[in-house]
């Protein structure tokens, strides 16, 4: 296991501790269906802030987003939690508010804050948005992807993302996170239309985004739908999962074998309507779900991913374990991704993480 190094080195990838020849990565296999032994395990948020070394090096840019568009520094980011845990995917290290970044919105994190964005509150801000993402800015994210190509081992998987339309939005309406993301979704009350217009140049955004993404070397995609569980019923549809559906289309359209995982967050009683979106390989669950409800909502083939509590892995000892044991167990009869059912909290210890592999290794 290798540990932090000084300077994100160009090139220096990580070694396998399994025969590369493998047939198929175990994540791929799980994406297409196939039940085994021992799930596949990646974390969301598996990389940043709990780690000494991200912390180490995230201190040499000035911001998150230099940070992110310099892809030595994204690239080590990425390969940080392979080295030290061995997980089956490495996602790549960027941020879902890239997207309004590229259409000219302009994005900066405040440390300690979170997000803040140039709030668009009219049709005027919404007309000063650029019709399509500037590739230009943007091009530092498949850098990195076709750097991350050659540095992972043969037996890890890699993962882009985008955040959904409706959860990307939210931060571009209120300009941050807002409790309850209630300026959104008073926005899309007062002027559907205008949200709308957003929500479509969203979808064509991510969808090219996610296009370029496989390109450089993504072997699979998520869509991060972090907000969607505050839409109620009434604006379900129209806001998440029509968006998602046209954003998994339009990335068909053009990569007809794209692998996605849709990541609904809090959308737990309307999961099967995600089911039957074809691309849509597997489905994230959150924590609020309890596994035997999800199969019985989604009896198959998708796979499934997640859901264990990020709180249960801040917690270890115990907890964690039978946490993880509920999740291997409830999930024993599919094909499952061990995941957690949101990210890795900057608090989590990093021997915890440590447990929690060994753990579902030990299968
Ligand atoms: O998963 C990974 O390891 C890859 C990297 C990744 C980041 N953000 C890095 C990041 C991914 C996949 C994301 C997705 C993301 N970004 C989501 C969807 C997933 C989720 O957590 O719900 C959302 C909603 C965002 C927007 C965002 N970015 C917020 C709200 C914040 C501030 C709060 C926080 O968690 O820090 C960020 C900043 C951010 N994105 C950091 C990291 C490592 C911390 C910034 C820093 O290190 O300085």
């Amino acid at each position: 296991m290798r540990h932090s190094m000084s300077k994100p080195e160009e090139g220096a990838g990580v070694s396998s501790t399994q025969p590369a020849s493998r047939a198929r990565k175990p994540f791929l296999a799980a994406l297409a269906g196939e039940r085994q032994a021992r799930p596949p395990i990646w974390l969301m948020r598996q990389a940043g802030r709990y780690l000494p070394e991200y912390r180490e090096i995230r201190c040499r840019a000035a911001t998150f987003l230099e940070f992110c568009y310099t892809p030595a520094f994204a690239v080590e980011a990425t390969l940080q939690p392979i080295r030290r845990f061995g997980f089956d995917a490495a996602i790549l290290f960027s941020d879902i508010l890239v997207i309004p970044d590229a259409l000219g919105q302009t994005v900066a994190f405040e440390t300690g804050e979170g997000p803040r964005l140039e709030p668009i509150a009219d049709a005027g801000s919404l007309g000063r948005l650029a019709e399509e993402p500037d590739w230009n800015r943007l091009a530092p994210v498949f850098e990195t992807l076709d750097r991350l190509k050659s540095a992972l081992p043969g037996d890890v998987a890699l993962i882009g993302f985008c955040g959904a339309p409706w959860t990307v939005a939210s931060y571009m309406i209120a300009g941050r996170g807002a409790p309850e993301q209630a300026p959104a979704r008073l926005f899309a009350y007062r002027q559907p239309k205008l949200f709308a217009a957003l929500i479509e140049r969203l979808v064509d955004a991510s969808a090219a985004y996610l296009v370029r993404q496989l390109a450089a070397g993504a072997e699979a995609v998520q869509i991060f739908d972090s907000w969607a569980g505050l839409l109620p019923p009434s604006e379900f549809e129209r806001w998440c999962v029509a968006p998602i559906a046209d954003l998994v289309a339009k990335v068909r359209a053009k990569r007809p074998d794209a692998r996605i995982i849709a990541f609904p967050r809090g959308a737990a009683t309307q999961l099967g309507k995600f089911e039957h979106m074809p691309g849509v390989a597997a489905i994230g669950l959150d924590t609020s779900i309890e596994p035997r409800a999800a199969i019985e909502a989604l009896p198959g083939p998708v796979a499934l991913q997640g859901n264990l509590d990020p709180l249960a892995l801040v917690a270890g000892d115990a907890a964690l374990d039978r946490g993880v044991d509920r999740v291997l167990e409830g999930f024993g009869t599919r094909a499952h991704i061990f995941n957690l059912g949101h990210g890795v909290l900057p608090e989590t210890p990093v021997e915890h993480v440590e447990r929690l592999v060994a753990r579902v290794r030990e299968r």
